[in-house]
């Protein structure tokens, strides 16, 4: 079974059958104003906020053949009635002739043929707007003259989004829309709750005469809403109702009569769906986007973003799905990740109990470097502002307020109210932004720690190197009784929430390699007191962890309060956990001989064909001291399923050791674009990474949710790119250390870093992993891998022999 294919060509993902398992959806625009479309033209669209300043109504729980945010509908006159159908099959799932979603990059395109009309639909919000325009071409491919009208439909939401379904009585009377006319016959519908009247409002309109118009989901249904979304009796009447709404469930309906089309014949028509502060404030731009040149124009300046963007790195390899996921699918999602955090998609409603991650944000950001780093900077510095003045991090903030919380935690007065490892990964985020932009000033800027005095100034400021400081500081304070880093209300393993006093060695691990990071830093600024304290500090950690953590044949995950190990043989479920095994690796603090057989462990115990699964054996029952991971069945999440994100730490720890093969291995065996065949099973979208997939010890083995928003992008990017293929940002320079799969006869990757362009040829004569023989830039062999950063805007040939 396949719902569609890859258009390498184009950059596009089609999807040609509309019955997906579940919806495919894509994103347009940015945090700033957008939100995702789903392959059959719903829409949830937002302004800076999807919690607090949300547009349209869609809700993901509704079956999938119903409204949902927006939809056209197109009659066509049949003597004194018309036939109804939405070129998006959805809501009216009539039979279709042709349908193809193309999923692209910044914009979705439908384009579909039913009863001989071709449509085509392309959505896309214009670089830094705050508009989503539809770009409505409507074809006669039919051998009659035939007369058409077109109304596109919205649905909003109150912009409070959790408000909308918690509170039926104020939400409802509160919603009002108006009608704003132009002479020309063009027509303007606004809408907003009354509190926003004068401040906030939404728009709908087009660039073709309106003849009617509805703004009443009652009355555009009918019979008291026993009409439907399927079969909106008011579009059996000539024209809508001319009603401007005054309370209830507020939609904008614009009629349009795009009259008789001759056969072959197209009429075009725009729409476009905002937010401003006033109508008057918007109506310049809404008329200059009324232009058909004016929305080419928009949509040619965000294929250049992404040329740009995608140009900085791309590779060619032996294997085709990975370049295709490496030079398009891959780096897009991290760019949607880096906007959305885990806020907003098919999974993370935006409804208040998440927000911008944190730990979330800062690893989003480690795939973002090479093409966007001026945007990683910015959430960088958003994210040391949600640090507390003793080093920890807050869990989550809200983009639009800046207001922090402590996530889940906050549910658990017993509980610490901090996790353990927030605050390190942005120490891996900033040393990781130094090195690829060489931007060492970024050190001294001055940032505000989080609290507050009564007047809602910031109580203390330090620079980024201070907060770098502060961070390694307070998990060396904050250890427990085997010198280990406690581990808050959870680490890395959300759900793991156990009793206070437990200990995490994910944590210990994770600050060994930020502790590697600072030493690093230290020497590049030439502060070799610091670099000497932060080494003994990391040899003292290293060394507990050796004493306390291997349980034999793999490292033990976590000390209970009571020191009982979790994630040792000795345990009856989770025995093992993944994560556990790739970050001592990371960190350093495994010997050669621990990291082999760690690794081994997981290939033997943890690995299966749809990817490794966060641990094994799978709780089996609710345990109120384990948490959260015990409330999903086995296989499930975190409690043994295929946690994606994972899965890349074991990819980098095989390159650590050496291992190509297994590496790439790992490496296809998740790539989505490989289940195309055989999406059957997966059910998400190929072309981008899941959250999870549900494990081997789950009936439904292989069945992948949450696709879109998970660290799986930015750390598959990384791996990939530079642990596999081995492109290496450093302070010094580009260092090229691939480790491949053996058979592999070489590959080659174009790079942009610090201003010039690097051409990268890689040879694999002797059919080895890695190793570099000997390196070559503009034709001179240089000694080391490292190539100097030139920064002089041209491009450079390199080549590297392996052996
Ligand atoms: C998803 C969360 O967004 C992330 O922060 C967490 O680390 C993983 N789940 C694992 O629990």
């Amino acid at each position: 079974m396949r719902y569609g294919y890859f258009d390498d060509s184009k950059r596009e993902y089609v999807i040609t059958d509309p019955r997906t398992p579940v919806k495919w959806i894509n994103y347009v625009g940015t945090l700033a104003f957008g939100g995702f479309v789903d392959h059959t033209g719903g829409a949830l669209i937002c302004r800076q906020d999807p919690g607090l300043n949300r547009i349209t109504k869609y809700i993901p729980q509704l079956p999938a053949s119903e409204f949902k945010g927006e939809t056209l509908y197109l009659r066509l006159r049949q003597g004194s009635g018309w036939r109804l159908f939405s070129p998006f099959f959805v809501p009216t799932l009539d039979p279709y002739e042709r349908y193809e979603c193309h999923v692209g990059l910044g914009y979705t395109r439908i384009v579909s043929e039913f009863y001989g009309i071709r449509t085509e639909v392309t959505i896309f919000v214009p670089q830094g707007d705050t508009r989503a325009i539809r770009d409505i071409r409507v074809t006669n491919v039919s051998g009659q003259a035939v007369e058409v009208d077109a109304i596109p439909v919205v649905e909003y939401t109150h912009p409070d989004a959790l408000m909308q379904f918690t509170n039926a009585d104020w939400v409802p009377q509160t919603m009002q829309s108006k009608l704003y006319a132009e002479a020309s016959g063009l027509k303007v519908l606004t809408q907003y709750p009354f509190m926003s009247r004068e401040t906030r409002v939404n728009y709908f309109t087009s660039n073709y005469p309106v003849s009617s118009f509805e703004s009443d989901r009652r009355r555009f249904l009918g019979e008291n809403e026993y009409g439907s979304w399927a079969n909106p009796l008011s579009l059996r009447q000539a024209e809508l109702s001319d009603y401007e709404a005054l309370r209830g469930d507020n939609i904008a309906a614009l009629l349009h009569h795009l009259g008789v089309i001759q056969p072959g014949e197209t009429r075009r028509i725009a729409t476009q769906l905002g937010q401003e502060e006033s109508l008057a404030k918007a109506l310049p731009a809404i008329q200059h986007y009324r232009q058909e040149e004016a929305v080419d124009q928009a949509f040619q300046e965000l294929q250049r973003f992404w040329d740009t963007y995608l140009s900085r790195l791309q590779v060619q390899t032996p294997d085709a799905d990975m370049d295709r996921m490496l030079n398009v699918h891959n780096p897009r999602q991290c760019y949607v990740t880096l906007n959305w955090s885990r806020y907003l998609s098919l999974y993370q409603l935006g409804l208040g109990s998440r927000e911008m991650g944190y730990r979330d944000s800062a690893q989003d950001i480690l795939g973002v470097l090479p093409s966007a780093p001026a945007e990683a900077r910015a959430l960088l510095c958003r994210l040391l502002q949600v640090q507390r003045q003793d080093g920890s991090a807050f869990h989550q903030f809200n983009p639009l307020t800046m207001v922090a919380s402590e996530g889940d935690s906050r549910e658990r007065e017993d509980r610490p109210h901090y996790y353990s490892d927030d605050h390190l990964w942005a120490v891996l985020a900033v040393t990781a932004y130094l090195k690829e932009t060489g931007d060492l000033a970024f050190l001294e800027e001055v940032l505000p720690y989080h609290e507050k005095d009564g007047q809602g100034r910031p109580l203390e400021s330090g620079t980024v190197l201070d907060h770098m400081q502060r961070a390694l500081a307070f998990t060396r304070r904050d250890c427990g009784a085997h010198g280990l880093p406690l581990l808050g209300f959870a680490d890395w393993n959300d759900p793991v929430n156990l009793p206070t006093g437990a200990e995490s060695l994910l944590t210990a691990n994770l600050y060994g390699r930020a502790l590697l990071e600072m030493i690093e830093l230290a020497r590049q600024r030439s502060d070799q007191e610091a670099a000497k304290a932060y080494e003994a500090t990391y040899a003292e950690m290293k060394q507990r962890v050796s004493d306390l953590a291997w349980d034999g044949q793999w490292y033990i995950r976590y000390f209970d309060a009571d020191g009982t190990p979790m994630g040792s043989h000795t345990n009856e479920a989770g025995q093992i956990y993944v994560e556990g095994q790739a970050w001592p690796v990371l960190s350093g603090f495994a010997t050669p001989e621990r990291a082999q057989m760690a690794l081994e462990s997981v290939r033997r115990l943890l690995n299966t064909r749809n990817g490794i699964v966060l641990s094994a054996p799978g709780y089996d029952g609710f345990d109120p001291r384990k948490g959260g991971v015990t409330t999903y069945p086995p296989g499930a999440k975190e409690n043994g399923g295929i946690f994606l994100h994972t899965n890349p730490w074991i990819i980098i720890a095989e390159t650590m050791v050496g291992n190509g093969d297994h590496a790439f291995e790992y490496y296809r065996q998740i790539n989505p674009a490989t289940r195309n065949d055989r999406i059957e099973e997966f059910e998400c979208e190929p072309y981008v990474y899941p959250q999870n997939i549900l494990g081997k010890e789950h009936p439904q083995f292989g069945l992948a949710r949450n696709s879109w928003l998970t660290g799986t992008a930015a750390w598959v990017y990384c791996a990939a790119t530079q642990h596999i293929l081995g492109i290496q940002a450093t302070y010094a320079g580009l260092r090229v250390a691939p480790c491949i799969p053996k058979e592999w006869d070489g590959f080659q990757v174009s790079r942009t870093f610090r201003g010039a362009t690097y051409a990268i040829t890689v040879k694999n004569p002797g059919h080895v992993c890695g190793g570099v023989k000997r390196v070559c830039v503009d034709g001179q062999e240089i000694s080391g891998d490292v190539i100097p950063a030139f920064a002089d805007g041209k491009t450079h040939q390199v080549e590297v022999i392996l052996g």
